[in-house]
């Protein structure tokens, strides 16, 4: 696993969101109180774009079908919505961010 720089820290303000390609993975920064969490930009339901979601504290909803994820885990905390069909999904993929200065980099 190696880690690559992806912006600095001045870039992504707090609650703020910002998407960024990383050695060919597309990936989704935030900034929650100061501290910074990275997950795939896209949703593994059916690849909704998150950076098009609705960010409310350390909750993403995904812009398609309504699923939303805990931005510091990862984790799904409710499933798609269909119509009347209640879904299950994935949790999302998170990388690991270190703070290196004014730097911040991604683990991939
Ligand atoms: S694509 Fe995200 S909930 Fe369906």
């Amino acid at each position: 696993m190696s880690s690559m720089e992806i912006a600095k820290v001045g870039d992504i303000p707090a609650g703020r969101m910002k998407s960024f390609t990383a050695d060919g993975k597309e990936i989704l920064v935030f900034n929650y109180e100061g501290k910074f969490y990275a997950i795939g930009r896209y949703c593994p339901h059916l690849h909704g774009d998150l950076s098009q979601g609705k960010l409310e504290g350390k909750t993403i909803t995904c812009p398609r079908h309504g699923s939303q994820f805990d931005i510091t885990t990862g984790r799904c905390l409710v499933g798609p919505k269909i119509g009347p069909l209640k879904l299950s999904t994935k949790d999302d993929t998170m990388y690991a961010v270190e703070v290196e200065g004014q730097s911040l980099r991604i683990k991939i």
